[in-house]
């Protein structure tokens, strides 16, 4: 199955793929959250450095992997070191993690468009969570709302619609940039106007005071999770892409795009928060979003129509990468482990509400149960984010510097032009990445201990945010 692969129809085809997978929940949604509570303008530096550096060495070196190889992630180790393939399983894991709780969220703004599409906008508007936390702490209705966002997910992909949706998101996409910039520019002159420009401050000023060796681990979970790395998606899309075409440029352009989305919606919510003189909203988590924006629309002219907008296209954008987790992981059930595509299909719908259930019910019923100190949706979050994928991030760097060497990726970097950053790449790939997600990995470990409640003093007030 995986040897007749076709292609992408020249460049822009690919990066528009791409950028499909990449640009979706965790640009939206997450970014801002974590950038709000991990110190602001202190979180958007470190993401950047991390972006223009890690993430570029890394998305090239996975989109080379695939495409030297023709293959999806377990393939492509397998056939360049049979020994390695355990690699390609590891970060299959991810998408399988993901999947459940990004449908969680996914319910959250189906909720919240219908609430708005029905003229109900305003109820969500309080600013204070009161309504949010209502919600989600609820048994029955965030179940409904999460079923029919992943029955929708897995139904798009039974019937091979996917390329409708993808077309329409191309429509979709561009006019949420727009609107994006458009809401951004409206809380940034509330924030001038009631704050004195706090808000924006507080997101593009950097406080070094306010970093931690936190802010390093939650903004690489943050890239990794945002452009698809570290979890075989890349890969996959690398082994679809024509040897003529850049790959250099095809990541420039995928990491201006993903990193542009990103930044924009952290100039929506964030200055919004602050300004609305809820700081206390600052530390909201997942939640943020839900709780800043409907407070910005309702204030805003024809605010409910603007609201219903915003939450179709960002249901678009949430729908698109939820096809493509559920794309790769029944891959690898037909593939693998020789599934029949519709049994692939159930057991991908099955399983997900199975496991989506204690991301959903954790917020209410379950909320008691907290492992290593966090609710369940926060849990899978950080296990796949901030563990499995530096691991499988890191194996990655061992194997291209000892395995297979650099060269090999280089090589195939050049079929499709110069490779500029050569020596970047195999600087940060050789002796900085592997050392840093180390120290990443470690981090993340001494964190959840301290959560836990298993490590405190010094060191826990050092890892403190
Ligand atoms: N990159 C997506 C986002 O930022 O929302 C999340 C994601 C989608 C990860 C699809 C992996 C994937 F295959």
């Amino acid at each position: 199955m995986e040897k007749n692969r076709s292609s992408f129809t020249g460049k822009l085809g690919f990066v528009l793929a791409a950028a499909g997978s990449a640009v979706g929940l965790g640009n939206i949604w997450r970014f801002p959250y974590l950038a709000a509570e991990y110190g602001g303008g202190m979180f958007l530096l470190v993401y950047l450095i991390l972006a223009v550096t890690f993430g570029f060495t890394l998305m090239t070196a996975e989109i080379a992997l695939g495409r030297k190889t023709g293959l999806s992630a377990i393939g492509a180790f397998r056939a360049l070191d049979k020994k390695y393939s355990f690699i390609g399983y590891l970060a299959a894991i991810v998408p399988i993690i993901i999947l459940p709780y990004y449908s969680v969220i996914g319910g959250w703004v189906l909720k919240y468009l219908a609430m708005f599409v029905s003229g109900n906008g305003i109820k969500t508007a309080d600013g204070e969570g009161v309504f949010f936390t209502g919600f989600v702490g609820l048994v029955g209705e965030p179940i409904l709302w999460f079923g029919i966002f992943i029955l929708a997910t897995t139904l798009i992909v039974l019937f091979g619609v996917e390329k409708g949706i993808e077309k329409a998101s191309k429509v979709m996409m561009p006019i949420l940039v727009v609107l994006t910039i458009g809401v951004a520019i409206y809380s940034i002159v509330i924030d001038i106007a009631e704050d004195g420009g706090a808000g924006l401050a507080y997101y593009l000023i950097p406080d070094f005071g306010k970093f931690s060796p936190m802010t390093v681990v939650a903004a690489l979970g943050q890239l990794f999770y945002s452009m698809s790395l570290a979890m075989g998606i890349m890969i996959t899309y690398g082994s679809y892409m024509k040897k003529d075409v850049s790959i250099e440029k095809s990541v420039h352009q995928i990491e201006i795009f993903d990193t542009g989305i990103a930044f924009l919606a952290g100039l929506m919510i964030i200055p919004a928060v602050v300004a609305s003189a809820d700081t206390a909203s600052v530390g909201k988590g997942p939640g943020l979003m839900f709780i800043a924006l409907p407070k910005v629309f309702e204030s805003m002219p024809a605010g409910d129509i603007i609201g219903a907008v915003f939450f179709i296209l960002v249901l678009f954008a949430a729908l698109t990468s939820a096809i493509s987790l559920a794309e790769t992981i029944i891959s690898i059930l037909c593939d693998k482990l020789h599934i029949k595509r519709l049994y692939s299909i159930l057991i991908v719908f099955v399983g997900c509400i199975l496991l989506g259930l204690p991301s959903t019910l954790g917020f209410g019923v379950w909320g008691h149960i907290m492992p290593l100190g966090m609710d369940f949706l926060t849990f899978f979050d950080f296990i796949s984010n901030s563990v499995i994928m530096p691991i499988v991030a890191l194996l990655t760097c061992l194997f291209i510097t000892f395995v297979i060497k650099t060269k090999t990726i280089e090589d195939e970097v050049e079929l499709g032009g110069k490779f500029g950053s050569k020596t970047m790449f195999r600087v940060i790939i050789k002796y900085i990445a592997p050392v840093f997600l180390v120290i990443i990995l470690v981090s993340s470990v001494i964190n959840g201990l301290i959560d836990a409640g298993y490590i405190t003093g010094k060191l826990a007030e050092f890892f403190a945010i």
